[in-house]
């Protein structure tokens, strides 16, 4: 499985492709049908687990709310946001079917739990989202659509989506200000093009 796979709109996956994964239990916020499993591919979930457990200690309680999506689940969603919404708006918070990364059983939604409840609406100065934003990298994953980088992502700023790269790639993310999976993957290939 290659870590780094870049998944967006220019660069979709097909409406049968569905990776290698493991069911996940994890209480749910209230807006997702309990008995619905959640997957998610199995070193992704491993390190969600370290990451989990590493917020507990700093007294943070931090969980998956929404992991894999299908195609057909994705074009679902895009659906109903385009009816709400309108097409232009829809484009800018939710994928095209087969350009989610949620497809790639890589990336997932994170809800947090304080007092024993759900924070379904969250918020940038949630102690939780801190400090995910400043330690996520340590267990693999990147905030995948950060706030100033819309028109490269191609989406609006999402503080809970979170997508496992791998704690190397992660690190060199992190080392070397690259902000994006997209930028990621421009630099790598820079660097593949220089001539000496
Ligand atoms: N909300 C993100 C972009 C997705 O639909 O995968
Ligand atoms: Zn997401």
């Amino acid at each position: 499985m290659d870590f780094s796979q870049l998944v967006n709109k220019e660069n979709r996956l097909p409406a049968d492709y569905v990776p290698d994964m493991v069911e996940i239990h994890e209480p749910m916020g209230s807006k997702i049908d309990k008995t619905y499993v959640n997957r998610l591919n199995k070193v992704a979930y491993a390190y969600f687990k370290l990451m989990q457990a590493a917020a507990k200690q700093e007294g943070y309680e931090i969980f998956i709310d929404s992991s894999y999506r299908s195609y057909d689940y994705q074009k679902r969603v895009f659906d109903s946001y385009a009816e709400e919404l309108g097409i232009d708006e829809a484009k800018k918070r939710v994928a095209p079917p087969g350009g989610s990364e949620h497809q790639t059983g890589l990336a997932f939604d994170v809800i947090s739990r304080r007092d024993g409840v759900m924070i379904e609406e969250s918020s940038d100065e949630d102690p939780e989202l801190i400090w995910m934003r400043e330690n996520a990298y340590k267990f693999g994953y990147i905030l995948r659509y950060p706030k100033g980088k819309e028109e490269i992502t191609g989406y609006k700023y999402e503080r809970w989506h979170f997508r496992f790269v791998g704690p190397e790639i992660a690190l060199e993310m992190k080392e070397k200000n690259i902000d994006t999976l997209e930028e990621y993957h421009m630099q790598k290939q820079q660097d593949k093009n220089k001539t000496y």
